[in-house]
């Protein structure tokens, strides 16, 4: 392999010309920056030098082979010995965040999920914060994910012994404490520096199933790796790439990792339109001249997307991969009964009913206000045991799993709220996070009188007003605090 020398490096540093030092190595990127999901500035702003350190706080080094063709990689970078490592200097933001993690509440002082999303709303950077919380468009999606649990009230039984109260369930066949599991969610390095291995050893250790990202920030060889039971249950989720091959490949590795499910997501045919994150990608990232670039940046994410992921993705695709995979086919992203019921036709081992967070979509509807109808156009169908059926989307009370269990499904999911518990307290605060929904999941089954998953029924739930979107809601005023200032440990008496 060529030395290029840094001097020549550096020439290459316009987007029709564009090279970049990873690990050592120099990488011509010219074709694939309208491609990058994360947007053509990032690596615009390292155009001609050296991106190792920025890369390596999103992405594992395996991302490199799995998307890049091999000539992209055009010779070795000059060693420079001469020029000291510079240091990078401490920013305003460097220092909020520093003083906001020495004021954080102890880790016995989180209540419930939305304390978790107070603590990482004040030390995560803003960038981290913006793309982790933010939803699509005006955000009505998002907030309606958890919103609609508020118009399901609970029927509850009484004079039922409930002494022992068993919450174990299967999931695709394999057991898990409670029903519940850990979504994907990309760029985990950017809450905690360990990223999805956190997620591993909390769900190792809670007994739930961690679903792996595509996006990852450690390659699925380290998140499986990091396992702490050998046996322990991990499920992958796939966007699909547009050049099949690589998808195989991902699929066909995931499968010889041991791991249990394939996910694969169907509702990011091209990226939902975060403003907040977009906003806080303005601000805090890159040099002024290249600030005009995001300003136009809506299609160029729309381009990006469509660059990776493959937007022919249809029904067909089904056969394909079965014919690849043994795995149990599982879609998510599922947002209708008439999509729940090709699911069941083309033969997938479950779904997941979920409109990404609110991510895409903006007024997609709310999984749990669709989950009832999807089960009963399986039952009318005749199909309501040939699949399983998953929801996830503002679930963030051990009462919202209860309701989703009564509804139909077979267990939910949860997205941001591990991204904010590793953020603050790493794999303590997942462990943490996890026992609080398993405690509030615990508590609702005996108030309710139901002993075992299977107890918990349709009647238990009374969802006349689930449809009425125009009917006042509670206000959440717990979850409307992680929008406003946390008091700082010690000020409590101020109050
Ligand atoms: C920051 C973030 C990144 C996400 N990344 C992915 C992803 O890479 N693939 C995917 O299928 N879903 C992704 N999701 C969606 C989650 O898997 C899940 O559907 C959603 O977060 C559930 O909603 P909740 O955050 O209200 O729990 C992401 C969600 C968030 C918040």
């Amino acid at each position: 392999m060529a030395t290029i020398s840094l001097q020549e490096i550096a020439q290459h540093d316009k987007k029709d010309d564009l090279w970049v030092i990873l690990y050592g190595k120099v990488y011509d990127l010219t074709q694939f920056l309208p491609e990058h999901p994360g947007g053509q500035k990032i690596i615009l702003k390292f155009a001609g030098k050296d991106a190792t350190k920025a890369f390596e706080r999103q992405h594992p080094p395996s991302i490199i082979d799995q998307y890049l063709s091999p000539d992209v990689c055009i010779g070795q970078a000059e060693v420079n010995n001469e020029e000291e490592e510079l240091q990078e200097e401490e920013t305003e933001e460097d220092k909020r965040v520093k003083l906001a993690r020495e004021k954080m509440p102890r880790l016995e002082e989180m209540y419930n999920t939305f304390d978790f999303e107070s603590v990482a709303k004040n030390i995560l950077k803003a960038d981290a914060w913006g793309y982790f919380n933010s939803g699509a468009n005006d955000e009505i999606s998002m907030r309606e994910n958890h919103n609609a649990f508020h118009r399901i009230w609970l029927r509850p039984r009484v004079m039922v012994d409930v002494a022992n109260i068993d919450m174990t369930t299967k999931m695709l066949g394999d057991k898990t404490s409670f029903p519940l599991y850990i979504s994907a969610t990309a760029l985990n390095k950017m809450a905690h520096p360990d990223g999805e291995k956190t997620l591993a050893v909390a769900a190792g250790n809670q007994g739930v199933i961690q679903m792996i990202p595509t996006l990852a920030s450690y390659s699925i060889d380290d998140i499986v790796g990091a396992r702490i039971h050998p046996d322990q249950p991990q499920w992958f989720q796939l966007y699909v790439h547009k050049d099949r091959s690589i998808a195989k490949r991902m699929v066909e590795h995931a499968e010889s990792k041991g791991i249990k499910g394939l996910f694969i997501t169907v509702d990011t045919a091209t990226l939902g339109r975060r403003e907040k994150d977009m906003r806080q990608k303005y601000v805090h990232e890159g040099p002024a001249e290249l600030q005009g670039e995001e300003l136009n940046r809506e299609g160029g994410v729309a381009t990006a997307s469509s660059g990776i992921i493959d937007m022919t993705l249809n029904w067909k695709d089904i056969a394909w991969f079965k014919s690849i995979t043994k795995l149990p086919i599982v879609l998510k992203g599922i947002q209708t009964w008439e999509d729940a019921v090709l699911a069941a036709r083309y033969g997938c081992a479950g779904i997941v009913i979920s409109n990404h967070g609110g991510r895409q979509l903006d007024f997609a509807p709310s999984p749990i206000e669709i989950l009832p109808e999807v089960m009963d156009a399986l039952k009318r169908e005749g199909l309501e045991n040939s699949l399983e059926v998953y929801i996830d989307g503002g679930i963030r009370r051990g009462s919202d799993i209860f309701k989703a269990i009564a509804l139909g499904a077979k267990g939910v999911g949860i997205g941001r709220p591990t991204l904010y518990a590793m953020a603050g307290y790493g794999f303590k605060g997942v462990e943490k996070l996890l026992q609080l929904y398993q405690d509030e999941l615990e508590m609702c089954m005996r108030l309710m009188g139901a002993r075992t998953i299977a107890d918990i029924k349709p009647e238990m739930v009374d969802t006349r007003n689930l449809k009425d979107h125009f009917v006042a809601n509670p206000t959440d005023y717990l979850a409307k605090n992680a929008y406003e200032k946390m008091v700082p440990r010690g000020n409590i008496s101020k109050l």
